[in-house]
């Protein structure tokens, strides 16, 4: 096993008063429409949970009706930001048929974000998608009618809303979707899952466009895209290495050079694409990260599976089996550097059952400590939005795994403060006065 590149030792408490964040960071917590509003029925993910493939999401938390409580709740941490998503089954039930009150409510939510000081960051698209959408971004025509969708949206919250993520995860809505069939669609078909990933690059861009000539130039734009540290198995292996280079190649740069030159290339054994997609060149105003964690992979020459994927076996995990690496969360921004675009961490956070929540607390104390440094040491920083604001449903893991910073009771819809809760919070009084 390799050495980890920043190792990590079980530590206690990190002093909030210890870490340094510039003036003006921001302070959030981020949830997705499907995951926490409840009565999402006519998308494809209900569909799939409806068919069998996954538990039910049904009322999920009531984040719908219940905004206002939330609310409370992001104020009581002192949030200087909240990303949300909005659905777009809600705001378009059927093609070209605009639910105007819908998309009312999500105005109401960023006005009163707004008054209470915290900056709304809306994400286009989190996964889902209508049902009268067939194929999802499979389908070119899908792309044309997101962005019709996307022009809906954008008219009508520009004016209260000046950040904005386009796609959530291109790679792994693909990857989970079209290769490993364990979200809808379900297929297994690597190339079309690349397929995808082309597509929704075009989607982005094309969004990219409408909301700049819709809210203007100040605004910022970008996707959230998911790195993962991908690690070979064993170090001193050149196979794994190179196994490694490989995977990381595919899954964490090709999206970000083909927005960054307009270049998309994809090189695994057996399957190479390429595309020139200079239209997408230069479509980003910020880098928004995605990180979880760190991933080891092994050459297996001649064999059905190429190259595995799997979770380390060495150091602490979380409830899912997922490597707890607060470095990795460095080495994710290394990664992100050379693309030269200021970064906004647009998700990081782990699960926890635990009550108290130690592990969770520790991990994020480490990892906003490893944040802190690397932005004293010149990382472009600008933001961390912590997954999540409160338990939720957790795609294909339904509600057990806990991510939220405020735990749900699931028959009372009740929401208390974890002990990570009470620490962010803390992290966020010691710095706000810094100028955010
Ligand atoms: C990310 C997803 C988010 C959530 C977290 C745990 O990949 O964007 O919706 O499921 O993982």
């Amino acid at each position: 096993m390799r050495k980890p590149a920043h190792p990590w030792r079980a530590s206690t408490d990190v002093d909030p008063a210890s870490l340094v964040f510039p003036p003006g960071f921001l302070f959030g917590a981020a949830t997705s429409a499907h995951q926490v509003e409840g009565d999402t029925r006519d998308n494809n993910w209900a569909e799939w949970e409806d068919s069998g493939h996954a538990a039910r999401c049904g009322r999920a938390v009531d984040h719908w009706r219940r905004f206002e409580e939330d609310l409370a709740l992001m104020r009581w941490l002192g949030l200087t930001a909240y990303r949300f998503s909005v659905e777009w089954s809600r705001i378009e039930p059927l093609p070209g048929r605009f639910d105007d009150q819908a998309l009312a409510r999500y105005r109401q939510w960023c006005e009163a974000l707004r008054s209470a000081g915290i900056t709304p960051m809306v994400t286009l698209h989190h996964f889902t998608e209508p049902s009268w959408v067939r194929g999802g971004f499979e389908n070119p025509g899908t792309c044309e009618a997101w962005v019709r969708f996307v022009e809906h949206v954008a008219t009508n919250l520009a004016d209260v809303v000046d950040h904005w993520i386009t796609i959530n995860e291109p790679v792994g809505y693909a990857v989970q979707g079209w290769w490993r069939g364990e979200w809808p669609p379900g297929r297994t078909n690597p190339r079309a899952a690349i397929g995808v990933i082309e597509n929704l690059l075009v989607a982005h861009a094309e969004a990219y466009r409408v909301i700049h000539r819709l809210d203007g130039s100040a605004c910022a734009v970008g996707l959230a895209h998911n790195i993962v540290i991908f690690e070979p198995r064993a170090r001193f292996n050149p196979l794994d290495r190179f196994a490694a280079k490989r995977v990381d190649a595919a899954y964490n740069h090709a999206v970000l050079t083909a927005l960054a030159t307009g270049r998309f290339e994809v090189a695994l054994p057996g399957l190479r694409h390429r595309a020139d997609l200079d239209h997408v060149r230069g479509t980003q105003d910020f880098l928004g990260l995605n990180h979880y964690y760190p991933i080891t992979v092994a050459a297996r020459p001649f064999t059905a599976e190429p190259l595995r994927v799997g979770f380390s076996d060495a150091g602490e995990t979380n409830d899912l089996g997922w490597s707890l690496e607060p470095g990795s969360l460095v080495a994710a921004l290394d990664l992100a550097a050379p693309y030269g675009l200021p970064i906004l961490v647009t998700e990081h956070g782990t699960c926890d059952a635990d009550d108290p929540d130690v592990r969770r607390r520790r991990y994020l104390g480490d990892s906003l400590r490893a944040l802190s440094n690397s932005i004293s040491n010149g990382a472009d920083v600008r933001g961390y939005f912590h997954w999540a604001l409160m338990d939720n449903f957790e795609w294909g893991y339904g509600f057990s795994p806990r991510f939220g910073l405020f735990r749900v009771d699931y028959d009372t819809l009740d929401r208390t403060p974890t002990s990570t809760a009470e620490f962010y919070r803390r992290v966020i009084a010691a710095n706000r006065g810094t100028g955010a």
